[in-house]
């Protein structure tokens, strides 16, 4: 595939990391051993409840990624120490069974952890906690259930059933592949639609395991569009296929990214939902358009048409030049985040209109994967 690559877009992303990086380290120096979420006014440290506990991973995640991209220059030893300092905390996770989140919080870390060091332990912790998260398979109705109840089920899961994929090919473990393929074949099944939109949740019969219904908890309505389950499930049924190569799941990923590029502004930063209503319909998620332009970068290294793998790659490209020049917060000195502009839950007013930990992890990996290739 031709990837077209301009100076232009190299150095400016360049800058962006290297903002990014001076950001990181203020929030390190402001607030040591934080793990944030979301700001508030622009600041990381706040009373703000949290919803729900999945996001540790990111901080550190980051960190991991800065450590790769500066493996040749003096800082890469601050990364690593940073990296390691803030991903230890995390282990005792791999047992947590009241989250759905695991892959958001291993894969971001020891995952990355294994990847630079190849240290098998680190593995060991990366499979345990694949195997906790396949413990929520509900049989009767074929799906990881979410954290908010036995019949329930979230499009968000799909960027977590990665780990327990990634627990069966290490371990041979069959059973494991199975669940992972089942939920991802629910997923698709029920809460992806004919035109690639998706719904944030579904609701099963826990007698019968029939599906009832699409629902949502952070977008418009059970029948709109949430731009970052959108988003979560483009990257994740990528994912899938990487692990399971079951054409079922790239078919997947590719509607969706389709509805993505159709729907979205040409800015290619979408609405915080599709659907959204007159009144917050302005209000855009800068988090789904980061975790689309990572999720095109790795999609459009598998498209059998070379021409739509391109053109995933150009809109990745786009997206990353939108958010570098338009959504940085650079330009405001007292703002702690990196991008702003993301969403967390619109109904229950966390997290809107600011910088959220998840945006700034998957605009930060999306571009030093743009950057490695643009190498
Ligand atoms: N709970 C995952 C999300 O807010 O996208």
């Amino acid at each position: 595939m031709i990837q077209f690559i301009y100076e232009s877009d190299r150095e400016l992303f360049e800058n962006t990391i290297s903002f990014a990086q001076t950001q990181v380290r203020r929030l390190i120096e402001n607030h040591r051993d934080f793990y944030p979420m979301y700001t508030s006014g622009g600041r990381w440290r706040h009373e703000g409840p949290a919803w729900t506990h999945w996001c540790d991973g990111f901080l550190p995640g980051i960190m991991w990624i800065f450590h790769r991209h500066s493996s040749d220059r003096p800082e890469a030893k601050f990364w690593l120490d940073q990296a390691i300092r803030y991903s230890k905390p995390l282990e005792s996770r791999k047992a947590d069974t009241d989250v759905h989140d695991l892959g958001f919080i291993f894969l971001s870390t020891f995952f990355r952890w294994f990847q630079a060091t190849r240290e098998p332990a680190l593995r060991d912790v990366v499979v345990h906690a694949g195997r906790t998260l396949s413990q929520r398979f509900n049989e009767t109705g074929q799906y990881l259930r979410s954290f908010v109840a036995e019949d329930s089920i979230f499009i968000d899961i799909m960027m977590n059933v990665g780990i327990v994929f990634y627990a069966a090919r290490e371990t041979g473990d069959k059973k494991l592949r199975d669940i992972a393929v089942r939920h991802c074949v629910t997923t698709r099944r029920f809460l992806v639609r004919g035109d690639g939109s998706t719904a944030h949740e579904g609701i099963f019969d826990l007698a019968t395991g029939e599906f009832l219904r699409q629902s949502t908890q952070q977008g418009y309505r059970g029948d709109s569009c949430w731009s970052r389950g959108l988003a979560w499930a483009l990257y994740g049924f990528t994912v899938a296929y990487e692990y399971s190569r079951d054409p079922r799941f790239l078919q997947t990923a590719e509607a969706c990214s389709d509805y993505y590029i159709t729907h979205t502004p040409s800015d290619g930063v979408p609405p915080w939902d599709y659907n959204a209503p007159p009144e917050n319909r302005s209000l855009v998620d800068t988090s789904a358009a980061a975790i689309a332009a990572a999720g095109l970068l790795r999609l459009c290294r598998h498209s059998a048409d070379p021409m739509k793998g391109h053109f995933y790659w150009s809109t990745a490209i786009h997206i990353l030049r939108t958010l570098s020049s338009k959504y940085l917060a650079s330009a405001d000195a007292a703002w702690e985040g990196v991008l702003k502009g993301g969403v967390y839950h619109v109904h229950k007013g966390l997290g809107i209109d600011e910088s959220v930990m998840w945006g700034e992890y998957f605009f930060v990996e999306a571009l030093e994967e743009a950057l490695r290739v643009m190498q």
